[in-house]
């Protein structure tokens, strides 16, 4: 089934919202297949955000998310990288619905709270890089009565 990662950012360990974000997946029906809580230097978060290297924001936005530690993460089920998105939100927590995490839980685009893969294909690369040993390999007992 499809997977995608999610990582809770510093700024969501600091102000208390793992245990929130982590239920917000978990009730959806969506599956954990990984979850480590790390701090990451800035080669790798270079390499995480690579494809934002011109950005202005570069620089601020590494420096952001070495700055403390993070709950890094590998979902899954069908749909979850779209999905996620939905549930995270808006980049920009102004233009967040309520309801999302960002829209629930952030104000500034550079303390948005969690990141989420953008498509399957950046899931892909983004679970190899973080989870280079692979997803857990379980199943859950309840998948008959969150799947028809
Ligand atoms: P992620 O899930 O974190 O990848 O966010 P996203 O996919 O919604 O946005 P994107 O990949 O375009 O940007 C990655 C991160 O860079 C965002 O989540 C923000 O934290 C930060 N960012 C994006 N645009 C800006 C900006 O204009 N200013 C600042 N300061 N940060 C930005
Ligand atoms: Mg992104």
């Amino acid at each position: 089934m499809e997977q995608t990662f999610i990582m809770i950012k510093p700024d969501g360990v600091q102000r208390g919202l793992v245990g929130e974000i982590i239920c917000r997946f978990e009730k959806k029906g969506f599956y954990l297949k990984g979850l480590k809580f790390i701090t990451v230097d800035q080669s790798f978060a270079e390499k995480h955000y690579a494809d934002l290297s011109a950005k202005p924001f570069f620089a601020g936005l590494v420096e952001y998310i070495i700055s403390g530690p993070v709950v890094a993460m590998i979902w899954e089920g069908k749909g979850v990288v779209a999905t996620g998105r939905t549930i995270i939100g808006a980049t920009n927590p102004a233009a967040s619905a309520p309801g999302t995490i960002r829209g629930d839980f952030a104000i500034d685009i550079g303390r948005n709270v969690i990141h989420g893969s953008d498509s399957v294909e950046s899931a892909r690369k983004e679970i190899a890089l973080w989870f280079p040993e692979g997803p857990v390999n379980w199943q859950n007992s309840l998948h008959p009565w969150i799947y028809e």
